[in-house]
């Protein structure tokens, strides 16, 4: 028994027990032996949205909501942002540690000559409709390569997890990139070697007759940092899907694609477009404080504010405010910051706001930003899910890898009818709770 434990009694029946506390937690599954002995199983704990329960131990990614800190394997984001490339904090989410000038050499050089899509990959993005949503391209590519790649099913050894990663990684862009060209008619552009990850995007997205397409150097950093920003965010909704589904021993391509159907949400990463649709449908920045009106009687929630675990501010929202500056320098400036500057600015102000402790999020300014890069507003989520990329996947390892993990299998509390029979049917001997 370890030393710190909590006692319970069971008013039921008065008993006591002693449960261990282990790293400022208790096992749900110590809750077990509090029984009535009655036909009803051990004691449960009953939390729907994983409001107050560790799924896992973790050493990726840390938040501390109250504090506004986020740390990426023990290094703050701000420095991540700072003076870390995309690449580096992808190999650093996924090795532990940064790394050393070699490492980066072979990493960055893996990646690179890993983005090429198999040529039927653009026989089957050409079959979706012209109209059809970049993210629900992403989800079905990404898991229609896992057909590509059958040697993905090897979980089990770490070279074959190695490879899997490395593909993804580099695959995403190109995914992303092809989805849109498809959606507006142009022939797909393919990777550029001498580009850096963020620029070989811009390139894949824009070029067009050009025989070299050449980056501008500020949308191509600020993309870097936003990609930075997402890499991970611990146990939120898409890594938590990444990780069930790993724990069933999928292939991690099937797992990246259930990941990113989670991230689509509009609560999740999908947050970023409806922002940008919120901005325009707000309109004026005279129309704001009707706008907070509408939210504040309950008519809608105002995207981009409020986090699981941000209760004072989301630090990444602080550096995406910088990186849009630099950006709208370069762009020329756009109403739609005006709109959400002041939207912020009577929010934070405003009773409803301050009492439920709702501030600006990562995607209440990302979007501004992506679109002053040119991004129409569908490609927002799939920014996100670039930049999760190398989050999820370290989220899937690290789970594959724990000795304490099993196949995700929540309790229920059941609520249906009792045993009840088919008209005309009687009970069978035994089954019936009589
Ligand atoms: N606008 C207005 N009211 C809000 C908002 C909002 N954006 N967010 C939460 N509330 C209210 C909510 O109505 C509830 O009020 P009450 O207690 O009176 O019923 C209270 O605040 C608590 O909200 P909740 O939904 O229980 O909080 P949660 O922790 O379950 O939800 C959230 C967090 C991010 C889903 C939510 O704040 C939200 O829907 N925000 C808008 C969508 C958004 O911006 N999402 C991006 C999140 S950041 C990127 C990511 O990690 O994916």
């Amino acid at each position: 028994m370890p030393d710190e434990t909590i006692s319970v009694i069971d008013n039921r029946t008065g008993r006591r027990y002693e449960i261990p506390i282990r790293d400022g937690a208790i096992g749900a599954a110590d809750l077990q032996k509090i029984t009535t002995d009655g036909p009803a199983a051990g004691l449960m704990s009953y939390d729907p949205a994983f409001l107050n329960t560790a799924s896992c131990r973790s050493a990726i990614t840390y938040i501390d909501g109250e504090r506004g800190i986020l740390r990426y394997r023990g290094y703050p984001i701000e420095e991540l942002a700072q003076h870390s490339t995309f690449l580096d904090v992808a190999y650093l989410l996924i090795q532990g540690e940064l790394p050393d000038a070699t490492q980066r050499d072979e990493w960055v050089d893996k990646i690179t000559h890993h983005t090429l899509l198999h040529e039927n990959i653009k026989k089957l993005i050409d079959g979706f409709h012209h109209d059809a949503h970049p993210m629900g391209v992403l989800i079905g590519v990404v898991g229609a390569l896992s057909t590509f790649y059958p040697d993905a099913k090897e979980i089990g050894k770490a070279d074959s997890r190695r490879l899997q990663i490395l593909r993804l990684i580099a695959k995403m862009p190109t995914i992303a990139a092809f989805a849109y060209r498809h959606a507006i008619g142009m022939p797909y552009a393919y990777p550029d070697n001498d580009l850096t990850y963020a620029g070989n995007f811009l390139n894949m997205m824009w070029k067009a007759t050009e025989l070299k397409y050449r980056p501008n150097a500020v949308l191509e950093h600020a993309l870097d940092v936003l990609l930075i920003l997402h890499a991970d965010h611990e146990q939120n909704c898409s890594a938590n899907v990444m990780r069930a589904v790993g724990s069933a021993h999928s292939d991690p391509f099937s797992a990246t694609a259930a990941a990113a159907a989670a991230l689509y949400g509009p609560l999740h990463g999908g947050a970023n477009e409806h922002v940008l649709r919120m901005l325009r449908e707000v309109g004026s920045v005279s129309r704001v404080p009707e706008y907070v009106k509408r939210v504040r009687s309950g008519e809608m929630k105002l995207m981009g504010f409020g986090h699981r675990v941000y209760k004072n501010f989301d630090p990444r929202a602080k550096i995406i405010k910088q990186v849009a500056d630099q950006v709208l320098e370069v762009t020329g400036k756009s109403p739609l910051l005006d709109i959400a500057t002041e939207l912020e600015r009577v929010a934070l102000q405003d009773d409803y706001f301050i009492k439920h402790r709702l501030y600006p999020n990562v995607d209440f300014y990302s979007g501004i930003i992506y679109l002053a890069i040119g991004f129409p507003v569908e490609m927002f989520p799939v920014l996100f899910a670039i930049g999760r990329t190398p989050g999820w996947l370290a989220q899937w390892q690290e789970g594959l890898l724990d000795p304490e993990q099993k196949i995700a299998r929540p309790r229920q509390i059941y609520t249906g009818p009792a045993e009840r029979h088919l008209p005309g049917v009687r009970a069978v001997a035994g089954t019936s709770a009589g």
